[in-house]
């Protein structure tokens, strides 16, 4: 039998029982019958939570370009690979097909090798969602180069954080970006980056925007010229399983970002088999996926989930609001989209505005739709249901991480039944664990606790870039040979997982992972700043927004308190980018502090979600009377 695609609910049971009775030969089998390999494993999996240690199909050797693009020659040279869809609609489509990618990506490849980047050496991109994003990805990837993507809404002190962290030798950009009516001067940003990135020894630049730019000599390369001399042949590196395929950034609740690190065989199959099997993709389809690659979600379902599948994949460089909020529905009209993936935040952002936007074009061609990133309400669910899925296209509310490569939880369309709000059932070889706050496993139905997985898969990250003992920490810590993941869930009386939120102090707004604890670092470099501290709070569209309590060095008057608002946020955008923005400031004389001097940030949470009734004992506090204080002060 094989279970590379589930087609029913009793087949799901199946494959998943098998998947835990026997992980290894499950696995195995997948990765035998799906992908090219250039040399088999001598074992398939080889683990220990407890070092954490955790290899898949050791021994191995492969191409993850190999399997994406070249394979697909022989059968579909022609077929589109990549739609991308320009920011401006007037701009036309591009169908790459499989032949051109390759093409693209080996003569990237070339230029890359040509540049002296080899296996191993690490490649920071910081581009918009244009097909070269894709491109360098892969051809980061055919030659053996670490790619480390760097959405492309971060600043300039992110980027040089990002690249100093993992000491990335070339960072790849472009002129600009277009969003909307905007233009984004990308090259001045990673200029300002490279003040202070002594690692870096070239830029190589994409023409898109065509706004004037700085080139520094010897440093800075324009990409076309470069291209235009390579070969379109390029053979593949040849690399072991658990050889570095990217690092990716992801927020945490303490210090500096987290370069979670993905290796090859695992990830390729895990997001291989995750894409198939969630989006129920099937020969011909067209699918779309709204994230940015630089995310883990583009990373796994725009470009390696998909490709990998031999899919259709539709990039869009713009945004739901230009030229109007129908965008989204004249695309998915105009390429017939089978398959749409998106985020919570967005829906409930199109929701608001007239159905006409949705109901003027034609989304007949809809199959599957699917959420990420947060959790969904049901009110955004319901309207996603009726309006754009017109009742007939099931809604996979798909959890999962950065860390873990590709979905864990989610209905697979047409098989799980739905409940609005509910990520229901693991995928096959995920086995989550419900955990009380001692440690002890809750087993059985109508339970709630904090999310574990306790037994590897093969999509996880092995460690975070450089200190595999904060890994250990963040991760397999906190219960004992588990993955923790940061998240509360219930299992309800038939099994079904729903997501409660995360229970350490990362908060997410707008499906963005944010750490409390890099957003006030940003605050208290203002000199006027003494102390912060930064909660969420319910946010209509962005599902959480940020309150920020701040202690001013000196008491100023009201009337430069809006100053110093603007002034906190611009830091913000500067050390983090917009996105961290805090929605709103509260200036304080102090903030509540357990007796060893530690925030006490549920108390802070529940005054900024107006839960003041709900406080609990503060007498415990080392300050107990400036929580009445700030309440009588709260905005
Ligand atoms: C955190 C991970 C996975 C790619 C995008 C985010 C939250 C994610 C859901 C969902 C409820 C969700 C969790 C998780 N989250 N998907 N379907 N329902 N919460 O990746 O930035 O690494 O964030 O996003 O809290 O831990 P990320």
């Amino acid at each position: 039998m094989s279970s590379y695609q589930i087609k029913n609910l009793e087949e799901y049971y199946q494959v998943y029982r098998k998947s835990v009775r026997d992980p290894e030969n499950f696995w195995a089998e997948i990765a035998e019958e799906h992908f090219v390999w250039r040399k088999p494993w001598d074992k398939v999996l080889d683990w220990d939570f407890s070092k954490p240690e955790v290899k898949w199909f050791e021994g191995a050797q492969l191409n993850i370009t190999e399997n994406c693009i070249d394979r697909h020659l022989a059968t579909q040279a022609d077929k589109t690979a990549i739609i991308f869809e320009p920011n401006d609609p007037k701009e036309k489509a591009q169908h790459i097909s499989y032949q051109q990618l390759h093409e693209k990506v080996c003569a990237f490849s070339n230029v890359l090798k040509d540049q002296g980047i080899k296996k191993g050496d690490r490649v920071c991109i910081y581009l918009p969602m244009i097909p070269e994003l894709a491109v360098s990805i892969l051809a980061c990837a055919r030659i053996g180069a670490i790619h480390s993507v760097v959405f492309a809404g971060f600043s300039s002190t992110a980027i040089a954080s990002r690249i100093n962290d993992c000491e990335c030798n070339m960072v790849i950009t472009s002129d600009g970006s277009f969003r909307g009516t905007k233009k984004i001067d990308l090259k001045g940003i990673v200029d300002e980056a490279l003040e202070s990135t002594p690692t870096i020894k070239s830029v190589l630049v994409v023409k898109r925007t065509e706004v004037p730019i700085n080139m520094k000599e010897g440093r800075d390369h324009w990409v076309q010229p470069l291209l235009d001399k390579a070969s379109m042949d390029c053979p593949i590196e040849i690399m072991n399983a658990e050889d570095p395929l990217f690092i990716l950034y992801t927020s945490g609740s303490t210090g500096k970002p987290k370069g979670m690190m993905h290796t090859t065989a695992g990830y390729m199959v895990y997001s291989a088999y995750t894409f198939k099997n969630v989006f129920q993709y099937k020969v011909g389809d067209v699918y779309w996926c709204t994230a940015d690659i630089g995310w883990i979600t583009g990373h796994s379902y725009i470009v390696y989930g998909p490709l990998a599948n031999g899919a259709t994949t539709l990039m869009f460089e713009g945004v739901p609001n230009f030229p109007d909020f129908s965008r989204f529905w004249e695309i998915i009209e105009k390429h017939k989209v089978n398959q749409f993936y998106t985020a919570p935040t967005a829906i409930r952002a199109l929701a608001k505005e007239k159905l006409d936007y949705v109901e003027n074009h034609d989304l007949s061609s809809l199959k599957v739709l699917g959420t990420v990133g947060e959790p969904i309400n049901e009110e955004a669910w319901h309207w996603y249901n009726d309006n754009v899925g017109k009742k007939k296209s099931p809604i996979v509310d798909t959890w999962w991480q950065t860390e873990t490569g590709g979905i864990m939880i989610s209905p697979i369309p047409y098989c799980t039944p739905t409940i609005p709000t509910y990520a229901t059932l693991p995928l096959p070889g995920i086995q989550p664990a419900l955990m009380d706050e001692q440690g002890k496993e809750l087993k059985g139905n109508q339970v709630d606790g904090r999310l574990c997985i306790k037994f590897p898969w093969p999509g996880m990250a092995r460690t975070i870039w450089g200190d595999h003992k904060r890994y250990k920490d963040t991760y397999f810590t906190a219960f004992e040979n588990k993955y923790f993941t940061g998240d509360g869930a219930l299992r309800d009386t038939v099994g079904y997982y729903r997501i409660t939120g995360r229970v350490d102090d990362v908060i997410i707004v707008s499906g963005h992972n944010l750490g409390t604890a890099p957003i006030e670092d940003a605050i208290n470099e203002h000199p006027a700043v003494a102390e912060s501290a930064i909660v969420g709070f319910p946010h209509d569209v962005k599902g959480n927004a940020l309150y920020g309590y701040v202690i001013l060095k000196e008491t100023g008057e009201s009337r430069m308190h809006d100053n110093l608002r603007k002034e906190i946020n611009q830091i913000i955008t500067e050390h983090i980018g917009p996105i961290a923005k805090l929605d709103k400031i509260q200036f304080t004389e102090g903030l509540p502090k357990t007796r060893s001097g530690k925030i006490m940030r549920r108390i802070l949470r529940k005054i900024a979600c107006n839960e003041t009734d709900s406080l609990g004992d503060t007498s415990t506090l080392l300050n107990p009377e400036v929580v009445q204080e700030i309440i009588d002060n709260k905005l």
